[in-house]
């Protein structure tokens, strides 16, 4: 601070006369004396110094309060707020903690800290301890849980271990988190005077057992975790709660049957009772979970018929897990279950047809059917024709039935089939040839039926394992095209074609001035902000000349190439006709991004809006998507400045042009987060939806389910901390767990997408991956944190980065990646913090983002703080300038930077 004051002092002084720089010498003394007065109570720098020196921390100069990161001091000079997470400490936790009377936060989670649980009794207004992922052990101090202004308490991943000491005393806990830390023996009353209790994760805790009949005892729960742990007894009623949202007993010992009153919980999301092997009975109609989402019942010995309707009432569920229990029927009809993303119901004894399911048209973009099982039952009956129509399908698995008739040509539809198992039924006929079109079929299974005939087509993919044993008298099926085909039939095909064109043709015509006569959109041109240009379908159609190249294809429709009068490049997004989900989402996004406007956002041209059609025309990004880059979909170029350099755009991307890439995507979010007012949530950050221009700037795209905070009033922190319930919205894979389970949707929810996002280009792998090679992780982030714990990051990241990256830089950048990611939103980073990480990363590898892109040798003489100050500055600038339709506070930096700025802006 003092610096700074001088170097403006000298500044000023260049600038003006002696006199004004002897009264900004007076001011900075001024200054000075104020800082010194202001200095942190000497108790607490004592405990701070000590705490530097066992855990080998930076020295600092100067007042703590405003040099050391790691702390937050209020506004009388004592410490609020003490980070120290994920730092490598190693040791015991000095008792001299306790000396930050004040604190209000005290996280020291992931590190490697060893020993006892502090005593931390003196520091009367603690009210967030956060140790999770130690090496704590040593139990539970009673002094702890009963601690009174205590209000999140997180000790999982400690090597803890003892009983669950008793809450006594009055208690305003409304989060424990005891996940796996060896905990022992049977909750009795621990946990009776938790009124506030919101969130209590018991889970991995193999020796805790008894009753959970404590769960009644709780009047305010929302999330109980006790899976993986010894819980026997019946299960619970948590009747005393009304706002129950996540309930996973899964892996336990629980006995008897469902309890009608568990069933009654209205705000259920969130059902595991899987793996109990002892749960019985039936399942009656659920008419009261209405907000079901998943319902896990797998592995038990539950039996009876599942009727009709026992789904009925469920509209929001998406996954339905009930293999291996004694079930004799299943629903026959699920279509209004619009959400559904898989059903497992192998082995039970279901007797009937198979269920007519929602098609790929009436799902939402982000929940679509892609697995389904059914095999290992008494299924009959053909493959309903609704099945064909699951265009997102991956894995079909109905073997072990008995299931006949004839395959049908459409069943060439499933394009995104991956493994399809129709082995052991009694199908009969020929396997019908579209099956070998199948692009990205790998397992397909077809013994013991009673096909009668086999494509050749099919049986020379040998991408593709097959069998088809056992299926007596089974032909080759020669594709005829292979013998020259006689002119006749060419010309008869000629003819044909012509005719079937001129029968669609006619049906267009019919089609649309049909839809013209209708008319009765939901949207019409009144609601559309005036502020962007709209199109006719006719210009549509001439920019993209008859949309003639496609240039991407997603579960919203297709985008193409077009051109406009002035040369400019689009891309037109159009939007799947007749969706309700569709036109909201075209709303949003036209209103969103006619206001919005940033560099590393994309930019609305456009849209058309007439009779049934909706489309969106963008600037064209000649590069498609990160995901494309990363995962080798080498996009379609339209780019017409094509030079032979651009092949090189086949090889994947090197570290630092990802690191680039993320750089401008975080600042596009950054935009929403921290510069738009009331700030935007983008809710939908994943790889594809970072696209990328000639140059690789990255502009993050898509915000039809973005969301903006609806009351002015609400402030950036507001938002942050009471968040907004929604419907669940988002993709899978990149969807914050806390969101998830807690529907509490903030900026951070975005983050934790973007962590996700760092993931993939650290590894190149997917966010859903689950299998991982010689490791026993179980997702994509804990696979990647045991390998910076084992200091083996090289076994993580991209094979296709051979190694081409600075080990201190993607080790900062992994760190940043896991901490984005991290469960709980209060550790994760805001989207500044992250975009100014990244930026630091790249300056370490001696780089730097000018306009134009990535630019190599940073000048050594440019201050790499002031350098990414000084663009976050122009940046925000010319984001402000081009925003000028949308009245925004704009960018108000957080007070500890706002002298920084000064200081740049009048050197300017
Ligand atoms: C708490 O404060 C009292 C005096 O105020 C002191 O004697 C005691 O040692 C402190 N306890 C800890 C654990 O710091
Ligand atoms: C945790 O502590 C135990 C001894 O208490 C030690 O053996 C183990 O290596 C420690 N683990 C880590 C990750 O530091
Ligand atoms: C289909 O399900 C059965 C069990 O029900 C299983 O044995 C078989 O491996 C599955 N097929 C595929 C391709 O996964």
């Amino acid at each position: 601070m003092l610096g700074m004051s001088v170097r403006h002092a000298n500044m000023s002084c260049k600038v003006s006369a002696c006199l004004l720089f002897s009264i900004t010498l007076f001011c900075s003394m001024v200054l000075m004396q104020i800082s010194v007065g202001n200095a942190l109570v000497p108790e607490e720098e004592r405990a701070l110094e000590i705490l530097r020196e066992r855990f080998d921390l930076p020295v600092w100069t100067g007042d703590p309060c405003s040099t050391v990161q790691w702390i937050t001091c209020s506004s009388s000079s004592v410490v609020s707020q003490l980070n120290l997470q994920q730092r490598n400490l190693v040791g015991t936790i000095p008792a001299e903690i306790g000396e930050f009377r004040s604190t209000v936060e005290l996280i020291l989670s992931v590190n490697r800290l060893s020993g006892p649980l502090p005593d931390l009794l003196n520091m009367t207004v603690l009210e967030s301890l956060e140790l999770e992922e130690n090496n704590l052990t040593g139990g539970i101090p009673p002094a702890i849980v009963n601690h009174g202004s205590l209000s999140m308490l997180n000790l999982s991943y400690n090597p803890l271990g003892g009983p669950i000491p008793a809450i006594t005393g009055a208690s305003g806990l409304t989060t424990i988190d005891l996940t796996q830390t060896q905990v022992t023996g049977s909750i009795l009353d621990s946990f009776k005077n938790l009124r506030q209790l919101v969130n209590l994760y018991l889970g991995n805790n193999p020796q805790l057992n008894g009753s959970v009949s404590f769960l009644d005892q709780l009047y305010n729960l929302k999330s109980f975790n006790g899976s993986h742990c010894g819980f026997s007894g019946g299960l619970p009623t948590i009747q005393n709660s009304g706002g129950l949202e996540l309930l996973d007993l899964q892996m336990n010992d629980f006995s008897g049957v469902i309890p009608d009153v568990l069933f009654a919980h209205q705000s259920l999301r969130t059902l595991y009772l899987n793996n109990n092997p002892k749960l019985s009975g039936g399942i009656p109609v659920m008419d009261l979970l209405k907000g079901l989402v998943d319902f896990m019942i797998h592995d038990c010995d539950f039996s009876g018929p599942l009727h009709d309707g026992v789904f009925a009432y469920n509209l929001q569920l998406e996954v339905i897990g009930i293999w291996n229990n004694r079930f004799t029927s299943f629903p026959t009809d699920l279509q209004a279950l619009v959400n559904l993303r898989e059903i497992d119901v192998h082995s039970n004894d279901i007797i009937g047809g198979l269920p007519e399911l929602p098609s790929a048209a009436n799902q939402t973009a982000n929940r679509v059917l892609t697995r389904l099982t059914f095999s290992n039952n008494q299924f009959n009956g053909e493959i309903p024709s609704s099945w064909y129509k699951l265009t997102n399908l991956q894995g079909m698995n109905l073997s072990r039935n008995r299931l006949s008739g004839q395959l049908p040509e459409q069943l060439g539809d499933l394009i995104n089939l991956e493994t399809l198992d129709l082995s052991n039924n009694q199908f009969t006929g020929n396997v019908p040839g579209t099956i070998a079109l199948l692009p990205k079929l790998k397992l397909l299974l077809l013994d013991n039926n009673g096909f009668t005939g086999i494509p050749r087509s099919l049986l020379d993919r040998e991408d593709i394992k097959k069998s088809y044993a056992n299926n007596p008298g089974i032909r080759i099926l020669e594709s005829n095209k292979k013998s020259g085909v006689p002119a006749g039939i060419i010309v008869g095909a000629i003819i044909g074609t012509c005719a079937i064109i001129g029968v669609l043709i006619t049906v267009f015509i019919f089609y649309s001035r049909k839809s013209k006569r209708k008319g009765g959109d939901e949207i019409s041109q009144a609601d559309m902000p005036p502020s962007v240009q709209s199109f006719t379908r006719k210009q549509i159609k001439e920019l993209t000349e008859n949309y003639k190249t496609s240039v991407g294809k997603g579960g919203f429709g297709s985008v193409y190439y077009g051109k406009l009068a002035d040369g400019r490049e689009v891309a037109v997004k159009v939007r799947k006709a007749d969706s309700k989900q569709g036109s909201a989402e075209f709303l949003n996004e036209v209103r969103l991004l006619s206001r919005l406007h940033h560099r590393n956002l994309v930019s609305l041209v456009g849209y058309c809006l007439e009779a049934n059609q909706r489309m969106l025309v963008y600037d064209f990004m000649s590069q498609g998507t990160l995901e494309d880059h990363l995962y080798s979909k080498v996009p379609v170029s339209r780019d017409q400045s094509t030079n032979p350099e651009d092949s090189s755009r086949r090889k994947r991307l090197p570290w630092k042009t990802r690191l680039s890439i993320a750089i401008y995507a975080a600042k596009g979010l950054e935009y929403l987060h921290h510069d738009c007012n009331p700030p935007v949530i983008h809710r939908d950050v994943k790889s594809s939806n970072i696209l990328l221009t000639r140059k690789l700037i990255a502009k993050v795209g898509d915000l039809g389910i973005s969301k903006q905070a609806s009351d002015k009033k609400d402030s950036d922190e507001e938002f942050n901390k009471s968040g907004v319930s929604t419907v669940i919205k988002g993709t899978f894979g990149y969807m914050d767990p806390e969101y998830f389970t807690r529907r509490r949707l903030t900026t951070k929810s975005d983050v934790y997408s973007f962590g996700m996002v760092l993931l993939e280009i650290i590894t190149g792998k997917r966010p859903l991956t689950q299998k991982f090679p010689d490791s026993g992780a179980g997702n994509l982030r804990e696979w990647v944190r045991n390998a910076v714990n084992a200091d083996q990051l090289e076994l993580v990241t991209d094979p296709e980065l051979h190694g081409q990256y600075d080990k201190e830089v993607m080790l900062k950048v992994v760190q940043l990646a896991l901490s984005c990611t991290h469960f709980s939103s209060l550790e994760r980073p805001d989207m500044r913090e992250v975009a100014r990480s990244l930026t630091q990363a790249l300056h370490m590898e001696g780089d730097y983002l000018d306009d134009s892109g990535i630019s190599s040798a940073l000048s050594k003489t440019r201050e790499i703080v002031s350098t990414s100050r000084e663009e976050e500055i122009l940046e925000a600038r010319s984001a402000h300038a081009s925003s000028s339709s949308f009245s925004s506070t704009a960018f108000s930096y957080p007070s500890r930077s706002t002298e920084t700025t000064g200081i740049v802006a009048s050197q300017t």
